[in-house]
């Protein structure tokens, strides 16, 4: 018995390892941890639960039957983070670059159908070679498998990647199809193809940085929600974030006690907005002044910041924020703005999370780049996917709610449950003096500016829209908190189904 157990721990020993010391020196050198430091991190210690620690490939080409290591490239089982349960892989980059194999999809695929089962998120810990290519197509089929699990678990148990090393070629569709992406900075990269090929195929010559480091991606291209100076700050964030998460579609939000008073009055927020319209301020402070102790955990605040979005708490459950900011772009919708805004309702919609809006928009980005690409069928995701949505939603207009845009951000008109107003809202077709100068074109300098006024005293307010119950009542802004927590506490079972149907056709 005594050496059954010895034979036992002597195989553990060895699986830790992975490619040897060697390598994981290497991986070190880099500035990288190994899979299994970063589970540690990751995980609460003493929660990971491995399992198939001892699955080998079963290639026999290229010499490959000569050297196998168990786990075969990745590490995988399921652990707790603050008591929460979670299902998770890590790749190990020191066993044939942490590279596909068959075998290691099969490990992959066999705790995400145990995560669909039970409801519990899957985390992905990516360091991938890409395909392992000695074993050709049955390394795709693998990548494939892998696939087509994302696809089903999307929308029925959260899915965060996060990429700690190189992921080209298949190996970023997998993450790209998961509800959330964090990159390592300087030690991540993902793109469908390398420098090399881009070089050969357009001539262009790039950087793997510029291509598809974590800056490029969670700037210019979204593609990746946030950029992590170093692993364990990713880790760290991913632990953090995770504490927002539902486990599944099957259950209700997080909730965790909160010192924070409900009903907090922050008189500040009363001359939040600036008396000149065309003046900035920053969305974040209302933001933070709503949520409990301030804390909000924003998503792609690199990209598209003329839309806010992130997860706060309020009386200590989870809440989807969407917001305007004035501060870029005056707050105007665009294609990357829409495109961000509505996977991030849909999101919290899957996963029963309700949406607090907060509203100042000018409208829709005028111009020939933004027709010519598509804003038309961009912007219809942001107002496709409010308007589908069933979960509680909460708009707080605060200034500016202007054309198609008001009607977009959670309008009354797209179901939405409470729509507040700050007295300083303007809510019209479009600001005054654009409004003016085409119903009275021609007209006068002086008749314009008289024109404007009588517009403006007309419009530029939100009782026009209370008086028709498109806003449900004008609030002071220092009770923003106290009005969207009791809205939230009515609105906790409510119940909203949208007509049978297979699944729907939001424009893509
Ligand atoms: N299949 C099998 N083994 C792979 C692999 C793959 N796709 N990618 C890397 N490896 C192995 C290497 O042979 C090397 O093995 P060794 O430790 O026994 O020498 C080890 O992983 C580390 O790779 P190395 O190239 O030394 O590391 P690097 O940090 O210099 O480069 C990559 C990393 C991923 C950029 C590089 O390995 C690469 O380009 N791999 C191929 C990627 C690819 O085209 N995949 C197929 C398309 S999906």
């Amino acid at each position: 018995m005594a050496t059954t157990i010895a034979e036992l721990e002597k195989r553990r020993e060895q699986a830790r390892l992975g490619g040897g010391e060697k390598r994981i020196a290497a991986q070190h050198a880099k500035g990288r941890l190994t899979a299994r430091e970063r589970l540690s991190v990751l995980l609460d210690p003493e929660s990971f639960e491995e399992v198939d620690m001892f699955v080998e490939h079963n290639c026999s080409d290229f010499g490959m039957e000569a050297q196998k290591y168990p786990g075969d490239g990745v590490v995988t089982g399921s652990g707790t983070i603050n008591g929460r349960l979670v299902f998770v892989f890590a790749q190990d980059f020191t066993v044939f670059g942490g590279s596909l194999s068959e075998r290691h999809a099969q490990k992959i695929c066999k705790i995400m159908d145990a995560a669909m089962k039970v409801g519990a998120p899957v985390i992905g810990l990516n360091d991938p070679g890409g395909a392992r290519i000695q074993e050709g197509v049955a390394s795709l089929a693998g990548y494939a498998e892998v696939f087509q699990r994302n696809v089903l678990a999307s929308g029925v148990v959260p899915q965060l990647s996060l990429i700690m090393g190189p992921c080209a070629g298949g190996a970023v569709y997998s993450p790209a199809m998961t509800d959330f992406i964090f990159m390592v900075k300087d030690s991540s990269y993902m793109f469908v193809t390398g420098p090399d090929v881009v070089k050969t195929v357009t001539n262009e010559v790039v950087t793997q940085e510029e291509l598809g480091g974590a800056v490029t991606h969670t700037t210019r291209s979204g593609v990746a929600d946030v950029a992590f100076e170093n692993d364990i700050d990713a880790l760290l964030a991913a632990r953090e974030f995770f504490g927002f998460l539902p486990l599944s579609n099957r259950h209700d939000v997080p909730s965790r006690p909160s010192e924070d008073p409900w009903d907090r009055q922050e008189d500040s927020l009363d001359t939040l907005v600036p008396p000149s319209a065309s003046t900035p301020y920053d969305m974040h402070e209302l933001i933070r002044k709503v949520a409990d102790e301030g804390d909000f955990f924003e998503l792609q605040p690199g990209h598209a910041g003329n839309i806010i979005i992130g997860f706060c708490r309020i009386e200590g459950r989870t809440v989807g924020v969407v917001a305007n900011q004035p501060t870029v772009l005056a707050g105007v919708l665009d294609i990357n703005s829409s495109k961000k805004g509505a996977r991030f309702v849909r999101f919290c919609d899957a996963f029963d999370i309700p949406i607090l809006t907060f509203v100042d928009v000018p409208g829709f980005l005028p111009g020939v780049a933004q027709e010519h690409n598509g804003i038309i069928k961009h912007g219809a995701k942001l107002l496709f996917a409010y308007a589908e949505a069933t979960v509680p939603k909460i708009t707080v207009i605060t200034r500016k709610a202007y054309g198609g845009a008001y009607d977009v951000m959670s309008s009354k008109h797209l179901r939405g449950d409470l729509n507040y107003a700050w007295p300083t809202a303007e809510i019209a077709v479009m600001g005054a003096k654009g409004a003016v100068e085409i119903i009275f074109r021609g007209k006068t300098p002086e008749e314009i500016a008289e024109r404007t006024q009588e517009y403006e005293e007309r419009f530029a307010n939100p009782f026009v829209a209370a008086s028709r119950g498109y806003i449900d009542e004008v609030i002071m802004p220092h009770s923003t908190r106290r009005r969207v927590a009791l809205g939230l506490r009515k609105l906790r079972n409510k119940q909203l189904e949208n007509p049978w149907k297979k699944h729907d056709n939001i424009p893509l």
